[in-house]
Order: C-alpha cells, then sequence, then structure tokens
C-alpha cells in the first residue's frame, strides 16, 4: 500500500528539507506538509500544504482521516533558548503535540511515528567527552527536560501499547535552506552568513566551547534510514545517540577563514552560554551505527564548502 506521509511543523529548519526529500522519494502528493504558519512558496506549492495547530487533537485527527495518513513526522518544537524565555507554553506545544500523535498511533489511526529528540536530554552532570547512549541525563533547561520526558514517553508507548515510534537526539543542525530559530546552535549557521555579509561575526558562545553538530544532508538521511529500517532492529525506543562532528566557534571560524581569508569572529557570550555549558561535547553514536547502519557524510570542511557556496544572501 502507498503510504502517505503527514510532517507537523514542516517549515522549520529541519521540516523544510525533511519535505523536500520525502517528496523527492514517495512523489509530491502523498508528502502532506504542515505547520502553523505559512512557509516559503516554493516549500507550499510542491505538494499538500495544510495549515495546522499540533497540539490541536482534533485537528490533527481531521488531517489524518481526510489524507489516510501512515506516517507523521513530529518536526514543531520549541528549541532551546527560545524555551528558557517561555517555560510554560514550551512544555505545553512539546509535550501535547507528542501526546496527540502518540495517542492517535496507539488508536491505531496511524503507523509509524517519528520524533526527534536532541542533544539536550543530557546535562552538567552527563560524561562531557565522547557521552554513551546510556548515561546520567539531567537536563536543566525547559527544552532538555521537555525532550528527555518525551523519550520516557516514546519507550513507554511503545512497550505499553506497541507504537512504532523512532527517535534521534539531533546534535545542533546546520543548513542553508532554512534558518534555525530559537536553538543554542544557531551559531553554527548564523556564522555562515554573516562571513559572507560582513567578513565578520560576533559569537554569542566563547570561542573554546565544542558542542556536537551535523550538516541538514547527514540529519535528513539519517531520519529517513532510521524510518525505513526493519522495526525488529530498532531497539531503542526512546532515542538513538547520533553524530557527525564536533567544533568549537573557534575551528569553525578557522575552516571559513580558508575561504574568506579576512573573516574576522569576536566573542560575546550571552545566556546561551550556560545552555552550551550543559551539552555534551561528543557523542558516542556507535548503538545507531550498529542497528541501523548509520554513518555521517560531512565533516566540518565539507560542510563549510557547501554552505559558503550555497547561500544566498
Ligand atoms: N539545536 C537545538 C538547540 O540549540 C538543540 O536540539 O536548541
Amino acid at each position: 500500500m502507498q503510504k502517505t506521509i503527514l510532517i507537523l511543523g514542516a517549515c522549520g529548519q529541519i521540516g523544510t528539507e525533511l519535505t523536500y526529500a520525502l517528496r523527492g522519494k514517495h512523489g509530491n502528493d502523498v508528502i502532506i506538509a504542515s505547520d502553523i504558519r505559512e512557509g516559503n512558496d516554493d516549500l507550499m506549492n510542491s505538494g499538500p500544504f495544510e495549515l495546522l495547530d499540533a497540539t490541536d487533537y482534533n485537528a490533527l485527527e481531521e488531517i489524518i482521516a481526510y489524507y489516510e495518513i501512515s506516517e507523521v513526522y513530529l518536526m514543531a518544537a520549541m528549541l532551546s533558548a527560545t524555551a528558557e524565555k517561555f517555560p510554560m507554553r514550551a512544555w505545553n506545544l512539546n509535550m501535547s503535540s507528542l501526546f496527540n500523535v502518540l495517542n492517535l498511533a496507539k488508536e491505531k489511526q496511524i503507523d509509524k511515528v517519528f520524533w526527534p529528540s536532541s542533544i539536550a536530554v543530557f546535562g552538567p552532570n552527563t560524561p562531557n567527552v565522547n557521552t554513551p547512549q546510556s548515561t546520567i541525563m539531567e537536563p536543566t533547561t525547559v527544552y532538555g527536560i521537555s525532550k528527555q520526558s518525551g523519550e520516557r514517553w516514546c519507550s513507554y508507548y511503545h512497550s505499553k501499547f506497541g507504537v512504532d515510534v523512532r527517535s534521534v537526539r539531533y546534535p545542533g543542525l546546520i543548513s542553508w535552506k532554512t534558518m534555525p530559530g530559537g536553538g543554542t546552535t544557531d551559531y553554527a549557521v548564523e556564522i555562515y552568513h554573516k562571513a559572507l555579509s560582513d567578513k565578520s561575526y560576533t559569537c554569542f558562545l566563547k570561542e573554546e566551547t565544542k558542542l556536537p553538530m551535523m550538516f541538514m544532508d547527514d540529519a535528513i538521511r539519517a531520519t529517513m534510514s532510521l524510518m525505513e529500517h526493519d522495526g525488529d532492529a530498532i531497539e531503542i525506543r526512546s532515542s538513538y545517540n547520533l553524530a557527525a562532528m564536533s567544533f568549537t566557534p573557534k575551528e569553525i571560524a578557522i575552516s571559513i577563514q580558508k575561504t574568506i581569508p579576512d573573516f574576522k569572529i569576536d566573542y560575546l557570550p550571552d545566556s546561551r552560554q550556560d545552555i552550551a555549558d550543559s551539552w555534551p561535547s561528543s557523542i558516542d553514536d556507535s548503538k545507531a551505527q550498529h542497528d541501523w547502519n548509520w554513518q555521517p557524510e560531512f565533516d566540518l570542511e565539507k560542510t563549510t564548502q557547501v554552505m559558503l557556496k550555497n547561500i544566498k544572501l
């Protein structure tokens, strides 16, 4: 049977590229993009688009019935920096959208769910280097608390109700098609835009703050391959550690200077520094490599080349 996929949060940084990738693979008509707001014309005109609030159970149920949706990718969320400003709104959005989708899967209205977790599930007491799949978590941010709780609920719905839910803990994601919004790792996208427009960038993190990062093509490939893989091999139903590279603001600046030699960076850390300091610097993703053959393709140099080449000012 032809599967029909609904993407919630399709106009965001990940949702946009996931929509294009899934439309490229399965055909435009069977990939239903939705968001609470309109996105770019290209995305909205390349296939079906619905204005939809993922926290509205009835509206969601109606769309799922109308299009006979079999899979949902829940990409709507409030990210780490914004969530610190609006804790209750973040908790409500991040959790009620997840419960809506998990409950629709429990009721067998959909067959499969993708829900992203994040490196934000970890905290200051987590081993910082090569953070293992299973370890101390204790997140200190609103966003991290919502993601860690979400992971426990995914695992619970899988074991109690047989819900086929799959997840990865995305590192900071770097992309040129759509800007990120409200995250702590956003600097790693902004820096490329500023390098091209101003040849200078003031970074809101300190120069030695090392965080796990990934180019968007890898993130999309990971997401699609996890969803396509034989379910019996998917042993982790909370969320898989996922890694590609780790670098500091200083290292990304040096990589940009190979193409733009007079690029300058300075540092003015703000409240996002505390968030970054609570997260790991590198991630052990051997379980994802073992269970569903995960391998990244983009390192920092390759990412920098693609970013500087494709950003349109
Ligand atoms: N990139 C996200 C953020 O910075 C982490 O998942 O909030």
